[in-house]
Parts: structure tokens; sequence; C-alpha cells
């Protein structure tokens, strides 16, 4: 059976509205979305908001850092950290966290959804 995935980009905000080395919380279709300017490694990423350990819904609050080559978020709550390229927990647990595509656009950043 085939399953059919349709994206679409959807404008966040502008570069000007994100904070530098920090994340930002969005409501994108219904869906609580952390945006994050890692400047120090001048890349963008977006994930869920909500940490998948207690559903508190504080990603965007999280700690940037990186773990060797991979980009991570802490969760302030209680450090679990999740890499923001693959969702993966890097905290050896079995809670990933969703991951969204980004891309900028003449000073606008848009984030692609699924549904
Ligand atoms: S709520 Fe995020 S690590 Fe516990």
């Amino acid at each position: 059976m085939e399953t059919r995935v349709d994206m679409q980009w959807i404008e966040a905000c502008k570069i000007e509205d994100a904070i530098e080395n920090g994340g930002v919380c969005l409501k994108l279709q219904d869906e609580q979305v952390a945006l994050f300017y890692f400047t120090r490694r001048n890349e963008w990423y977006a994930t869920q908001n909500e940490c998948p350990h207690k559903h508190q819904m504080i990603l965007s609050r999280g700690m940037l850092g990186s773990l060797g080559e991979t980009p991570k978020v802490a969760c302030p709550f209680h450090k679990k950290t999740f890499a923001l390229d693959t969702g993966e927990c890097l905290s050896g647990d079995e809670c990933a966290i969703k991951t969204y595509p980004v891309k900028v656009e003449n000073g606008r950043v848009y984030i692609a959804m699924t549904y």
C-alpha cells in the first residue's frame, strides 16, 4: 500500500523575528512548532515544541549545543537532549521528536508542514 504525504511550505517569520542561538514557538496548522536559529552553526531547524518526556510544550526554550557534529537541543525541564536534524533522542530513551524542513528565502523563514 502506498502512503502519500503532501508537503506545504508555510511562511513562519522574518529572520529578524528569530532569536540567535535560541528558539521561538510558532503555531502552524494547529501544531506547536519550535523554530531554532543556530547562528553558531549558521543553521535553521524546526521540531515539535512538545517534549515527549513529560509532554511539556517547552522545547523552543531549550538550550542549543552540539554532540560531535550533531546539533542538539536540551529540554529545560529534565535536560533530555534531541538531535535537531533527525529528532533522535540522544539521552538513551525511545522518545524521538518530529522535525520539519526549514528554508530561508528573501529574509523570510519557511517551514515545510506535512498533512
Ligand atoms: S519534560 Fe522534557 S526532559 Fe522532562
